[in-house]
C-alpha cells in the first residue's frame, strides 16, 4: 500500500467514527489517533484501516473500546503535587477576596480525582482564612467526554493508588476510613459532573475563577489548543487562573490575555482589564 493509500484509508477511517460517534478526530493529533487506532487494530488482529472499519461495522461494542483507547484517561489525586502547592496561596487569596464564591472548571476531569484535588484545595484555602463554613459557597464542575470516566466521577469512590502524591494527612482529613475511599459529603457537594466536548461546544458555565485543564490539550492539534486557551481566557473572570498540565505551554492571542505567573507550574493569570 503506497502512503497516499494509507493516508486515505485512514481519513475514511477517522469520518466514519466522527459520524458514528460524534468524536471530532480532526481536532486530534493525526500521531495520537494512530497509535490508538493501531492498539486496538493489534487487539484485534487486523493490519488496515479497512479491515479495522469492518470490525467497527460488524461489532458496535468495538466503538467503545476505541474511544475508551482514544481518550486515555490517566490521573491521580495532587497529580504533580508542587503544583498544587504553588497553587494554594493564589487559591487563598482568591477566597478571600471572592469571600468563598469561588468557582472552579476541571475540564478533562477523567474519573474525578482532579475536580476533588480542587474540591480539597478550595476547602484548605476556606480552612487558612477561617471560613469552613463557606465552603458551600464554591463549585467545581467537572466536566469530560468519556461517560464511563463520568460515572467513575459521580460515583466517587477511589482505590488506594490513586493517592499515591497525595499528602497523608489530607486524605485523613477529606476522605473515608475504609476502601474504597470516598470524599466527605461537603466535598461531594461541591462537584458537578457534566459531559462536555471540549473540542465541540463551548464552556459550559462562565465565568470561572479557576480552570484547570491539564494532560488534555496535547492529543490536539495546533488550531484546536488555539482556539480553546481563547476560550478558556474568555471564560475567566478578571484575576481568575488557568492551570495547564506541566508538559502544556500556552500560545495564540490567548497570551495577550493570561500571564505566566509560574513558569514551572503552568499557572496563568488572567489580566485585571
Ligand atoms: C490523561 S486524562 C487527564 C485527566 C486529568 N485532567 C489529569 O491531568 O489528571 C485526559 C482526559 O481528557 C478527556 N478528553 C479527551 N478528549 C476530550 C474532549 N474532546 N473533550 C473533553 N474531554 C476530553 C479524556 O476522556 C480523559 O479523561
Amino acid at each position: 500500500m503506497t502512503a497516499e493509500q494509507d493516508e486515505r484509508a485512514f481519513r475514511a477511517l477517522t469520518q466514519k467514527i466522527t459520524r458514528a460517534r460524534g468524536l471530532a478526530c480532526d481536532a486530534y493529533k493525526d500521531r495520537c489517533l494512530r497509535r490508538r487506532i493501531g492498539v486496538r487494530m493489534r487487539a484485534r488482529g487486523v493490519h488496515t484501516f479497512a479491515d479495522y472499519g469492518r470490525v467497527l461495522d460488524a461489532d458496535a461494542r468495538e466503538y467503545d473500546l476505541l474511544l475508551d483507547a482514544l481518550t486515555i484517561n490517566v490521573t491521580k489525586f495532587f497529580r504533580n503535587v508542587e503544583t498544587w502547592r504553588a497553587l494554594a496561596p493564589r487559591l487563598e487569596a482568591l477566597w478571600r477576596e471572592r469571600q468563598g464564591r469561588v468557582r472552579a472548571w476541571s475540564a478533562g476531569c477523567a474519573s474525578g480525582e482532579e475536580p476533588y484535588t480542587v474540591a480539597i484545595a478550595l476547602a484548605e484555602a476556606a480552612r487558612a482564612t477561617g471560613q469552613d463554613a463557606l465552603l458551600a459557597r464554591a463549585r467545581v464542575d467537572a466536566t469530560d467526554i468519556d461517560r464511563a470516566s463520568l460515572e467513575r466521577t459521580r460515583a466517587a469512590e477511589f482505590a488506594e493508588a490513586t493517592f499515591s502524591e497525595m499528602p497523608a494527612e489530607l486524605v485523613r482529613r477529606y476522605f473515608t476510613a475504609e476502601a474504597p475511599r470516598r470524599p466527605l459529603p461537603e466535598l461531594q457537594g461541591l462537584v458537578h459532573v457534566a459531559k462536555h466536548d471540549l473540542t465541540t461546544e463551548p464552556p459550559p458555565d462562565p465565568p470561572y475563577d479557576l480552570i484547570v485543564c491539564r494532560n488534555v490539550v496535547i492529543y490536539f492539534d495546533r488550531p484546536m489548543q488555539e482556539r480553546l486557551f481563547a476560550q478558556f481566557a474568555a471564560a475567566l473572570s478578571p484575576g481568575g487562573i488557568l492551570l495547564l498540565g506541566k508538559v502544556e505551554t500556552l500560545f495564540g492571542p490567548a497570551r495577550d490575555r493570561l500571564v505566566l505567573e509560574e513558569p514551572r507550574e503552568r499557572i496563568y493569570r488572567r489580566s485585571e482589564a
